[in-house]
């Protein structure tokens, strides 16, 4: 992918989908940027609008488009699906959107794509299997958006706790991108340090770092309650994702990553740090776990691979 012009698709223009255009046309990020969504007046709509912020940062084009665009893309980013409701978990919307996700796949098929696919619809971890198993492609170029926003729910928590900038703290929430996530506090550092050992130093107790992970992992609740969907966080951790691909970054990123072996896990993709670059997931970071985090990630992906398999019956 060291060719000068590159493409994206999105397929689904709602509110994450929107934000994620506009973060891509804020940071200039690849040259043509093509929207797909059931509604063509709201892709036009947006295009239109869009292009009008191109002469502010670099130039783009970005154009209403159907799946015939998708033949000599790059990389096809998928966020459309119905979304949570007040009270609805991601797991509840499984069968909606694995519908949703088929009738995409199928053209982006036909279409004679090749490139890579990122997935954010929810379940994110459930429809990216899904993605991989209906597209055929190598499963390291297709790939979740993970427990990318959650890590960086965790950061912002972390930041605000031990008064540090956010991008200064590296942790990560892993598993699934839902109810039975964790945060591997064991590896996680500020400065080098561990942070379980200055959590220590200034007294901060194990009961008050599991209410915070507890605090991250209902994050997407909270804002659903009072703005009735969440996507700017999303929308720029699927610019930073894109990025490293587009640019062929080799970046460390919490992502939804098919699993080798990794973890004890095999056909399942589910959160953990990757390293990212053009060919998607490279491979996958394992991070040592403590027996509270192992637990955690053996339950997690029992709970995934269920849904997974029903949903492909
Ligand atoms: C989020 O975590 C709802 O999955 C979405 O913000």
């Amino acid at each position: 992918m060291s060719k000068n012009h590159q493409k994206v698709v999105l397929v689904g223009d709602g509110a994450v989908g929107s934000s994620y255009a506009y973060a891509m046309v804020q940071q200039g990020i690849a040259e043509e940027l093509a929207i797909i969504d059931i509604s063509k007046e709201r892709t036009e709509g947006d295009a239109l609008d869009l292009e009008d912020a191109t002469p502010f940062t670099a130039p783009k084009l970005v154009y209403s488009a159907d799946y015939d665009t998708c033949k000599d893309a790059d990389l096809i980013v998928i966020t459309a699906g119905a979304p949570q409701k007040p009270g609805e978990t991601r797991l509840d919307l499984v069968d909606k959107n694995l519908k949703i996700m088929k009738s995409i796949i199928e053209p982006i098929k036909k279409s004679g794509f090749d490139g890579i696919i990122l997935v954010a619809a929810n379940p994110v971890d459930i429809l990216t299997y899904a993605a991989q198993k209906l597209s055929g492609l190598p499963k390291n170029r297709v790939f979740g958006s993970g427990t990318s926003l959650d890590s960086a729910r965790l950061r912002v928590e972390m930041a605000k706790r031990f008064n540090v900038s956010p991008v200064d703290v590296s942790a990560n929430m892993m598993a699934e991108h839902g109810d039975s996530e964790f945060a591997a506090y064991s590896t996680a550092t500020i400065g080098g340090k561990p942070l379980l050992e200055m959590a220590k130093e200034a007294n901060i107790s194990m009961d008050e770092l599991y209410k915070i992970e507890d605090e991250v992992r209902h994050k997407a609740y909270e804002i659903i309650n009072r703005k009735g969907a969440t996507f700017y966080g999303v929308a720029t951790a699927l610019m930073r994702i894109s990025r490293a691909i587009l640019r062929d970054e080799n970046a460390v990123l919490p992502v939804g990553a098919p699993m080798n072996g990794e973890y004890g896990l095999n056909d399942i993709y589910i959160g953990s740090p990757a390293v990212i670059n053009a060919n998607g997931v490279d491979r996958v970071i394992e991070v040592p776990l403590d027996d509270r985090e192992k637990k955690a990630m053996a339950d997690s992906a029992a709970t995934l691979e269920k849904i997974a398999k029903d949903g492909m019956a």
